[in-house]
C-alpha cells in the first residue's frame, strides 16, 4: 500500500484546527457511506472494484480480438471519458512508446478538443492504417466526441465499407439511453455499458477506463486488484491514520487558513497525466457554489526552472501534494568521465533515482521554508497495481473532501453552462434564444 506523509503540512496547522477537521473528515466519510449526502445516487464507484469481473473479461476479449490485426485504435472521449485512460497509458507505457504497451495497435486519442489542426493530423496519421474506434461518452451527446466520431465513421465507411466498420467500432455509453446507444441499436455496434451510478470523473475503474487500458496491453485485472486492496483498507480503517481522512482533513484545514491552490507535483514524466486527471477530479467535484481549492499541476524538476520561482517566492496561497514513485529495477548511474570539466565527479557511480530523490527532498525543504505546506505520497513503482491504488485513493479523498466543503461531489452544473452556450452559438435546435 502507498504511504502518505503529512508532517510538512500539519506543522502549518494548529493542533486544535487539525482535530476539528479530522472529526469533520470522519463525519464526511460516514455521510458518503450512509448514502444520505448530496448526489448519493452517484456512488456506484465506491465498490466498483468488486463488480467488474465480467467487464474485465469482455475488455480483454475485445482487446485480444483486435491485437495484431489493427495498426491503431482511436479512443474518442473527453473529460472523465478520456483522462483516466490517458493517465494510465502514459504511466504504464514505455516513455517513448507511441501509445500503449505493445507495438500494435497504437492507441491514439481523439474527440477531446475541437482543434481542426489536431483532427487533420489525426486523419493524416490514419490514412494508410488499419484502424478501429472506441467511442466513449456516457451521455452519448457531448459535442467534441460526437463530432470526432461522425468524422471518423465517415472515413471508415468510405475505406472499409459498412461491415468492417461495424466490426471495428466499440461504444462505451449509457446502458439504455442517449444518441450513442441509439446508434448501437441501429447499426449493431458492439457496446459496453457505463454503470448509471458512476459519473465520468469517477469512471476509470469501469468499462470507460478498462477497455482502452486493456487495448493498450496493460494488465487490467492487476489494476483493479490494486484498487480493490485500497478500497478494503481505506473503507475499513476508522482511525485518524486513514490516509483519506488525513488528506481530506489537511487540505480543508489549509483551505480554511486561506490557501486557494493545491499544486499536484510529480518527479516522473510518466505521471504527467495523473496531474491532468487530478485537476479534473478535484475541480469538477469541488469547484462550485463559489468555493473550492483550485487544482494545478507541475512536472518536476522541469518546472522548478520556471514556475518554481513562483512557488518559492510568489503569493502565499498554495500548498503542494506530491506523488512520488520509485523507479523500475533498471539503474542508470552517473558514469566516469575522462576529465571533471563538468564538475560532476562527486556524483560518479550514484543513480539518477538517488539524485531525483534528493532533488525532491531539497525542493520540499525549500518550499516548506518558503511557507508552502507539503503533503507527499509514495508508491514503490509505477505499475498497474499502484495506479489502481492511486485512482481509488484520490476518488475517495475527493468525495470526502467535497462533503467537508459542503458541496455535491458528483454534479458539474458549471460545465453545463459552457455546453449550453456552445449549443446556443452553434444554433443547435432548442438552444437558439
Ligand atoms: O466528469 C464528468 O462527468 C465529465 O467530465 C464528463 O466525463 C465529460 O463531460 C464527458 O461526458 P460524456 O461521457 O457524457 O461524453
Amino acid at each position: 500500500m502507498f504511504k502518505l506523509f503529512t508532517d510538512c503540512a500539519t506543522r502549518f496547522i494548529p493542533e486544535k484546527s487539525m482535530k476539528v477537521l479530522l472529526g469533520e473528515a470522519h463525519e464526511a466519510m460516514e455521510l458518503l457511506l450512509s448514502g444520505k449526502g448530496k448526489g448519493a445516487d452517484m456512488r456506484g464507484w465506491i465498490d466498483l472494484p468488486l463488480y467488474v469481473d465480467d467487464v474485465i473479461k469482455e475488455c480483454n476479449e475485445i482487446a485480444s480480438s483486435w491485437a495484431g490485426k489493427l495498426d491503431a485504435v482511436v479512443v474518442i472521449g473527453i473529460g472523465g471519458s478520456y483522462l483516466g485512460a490517458k493517465c494510465a497509458l502514459k504511466a504504464l507505457s514505455h516513455t517513448f512508446s507511441l501509445g500503449g504497451m505493445k507495438p500494435k495497435p497504437v492507441i491514439v486519442f481523439g474527440g477531446y478538443s475541437l482543434s481542426e489542426d489536431y483532427m487533420s493530423d489525426l486523419l493524416g496519421y490514419l490514412k494508410d492504417k488499419e484502424f478501429g474506434v472506441i467511442v466513449i461518452s456516457k451521455s452519448g451527446t457531448t459535442t467534441e466526441p460526437a463530432i470526432a466520431f461522425r468524422i471518423l465513421k465517415k472515413v471508415m465507411l468510405e475505406r472499409f465499407g459498412p461491415e468492417v466498420t461495424r466490426e471495428r467500432i466499440v461504444a462505451v455509453t449509457d446502458g439504455e439511453k442517449g444518441a450513442l446507444r441509439e446508434m448501437c441499436k441501429k447499426y449493431g455496434y458492439r457496446s459496453l455499458a457505463v454503470p448509471n451510478a458512476v459519473g465520468g470523473r469517477y469512471s476509470v475503474l469501469s468499462s470507460v477506463g478498462l477497455l482502452p487500458i486493456a487495448m493498450a496491453g496493460c494488465d487490467i485485472r492487476r489494476f483493479v486488484e490494486g484498487a480493490k486492496d485500497a478500497m478494503n483498507v481505506l473503507l475499513n480503517d476508522k482511525s485518524d491514520e486513514n490516509p483519506v481522512i488525513q488528506y481530506a482533513a489537511i487540505r480543508n484545514a489549509l483551505y480554511r487558513q486561506g490557501k486557494k491552490i493545491e499544486v499536484f507535483v510529480n518527479y516522473n514524466p510518466k505521471l504527467k497525466y495523473l496531474g491532468e486527471w487530478l485537476k479534473q477530479l478535484f475541480a469538477e467535484s469541488e469547484g462550485k457554489e463559489t468555493k473550492g481549492l483550485f487544482p494545478a499541476s507541475l512536472d518536476l524538476t522541469t518546472d522548478l526552472h520556471s514556475v518554481g520561482q513562483y512557488i518559492q517566492d510568489g503569493e502565499r496561497t498554495m500548498f503542494e501534494t506530491a506523488i512520488l514513485a520509485g523507479s523500475r529495477e533498471v539503474e542508470v548511474k552517473i558514469p566516469e568521465a575522462e576529465d571533471n570539466l563538468d564538475g560532476l565527479d562527486y556524483l560518479k557511480g550514484r543513480t539518477l533515482e538517488e539524485i531525483n530523490s534528493k532533488a525532491e527532498t531539497g525542493t520540499r525543504l525549500a518550499h516548506v521554508s518558503g511557507g508552502v505546506p507539503n503533503i507527499y505520497l509514495k508508491i514503490d513503482k509505477v505499475d498497474e497495481w499502484n495506479m489502481g491504488q492511486l485512482f481509488y485513493f484520490f476518488e475517495l479523498s475527493c468525495a470526502v473532501s467535497a462533503y467537508i466543503l459542503g458541496v455535491n461531489p458528483f454534479d458539474q452544473p458549471g460545465v453545463d453552462v459552457y455546453k449550453n452556450e456552445l449549443y446556443r452559438l452553434l444554433g443547435r435546435p432548442g438552444y437558439t434564444d
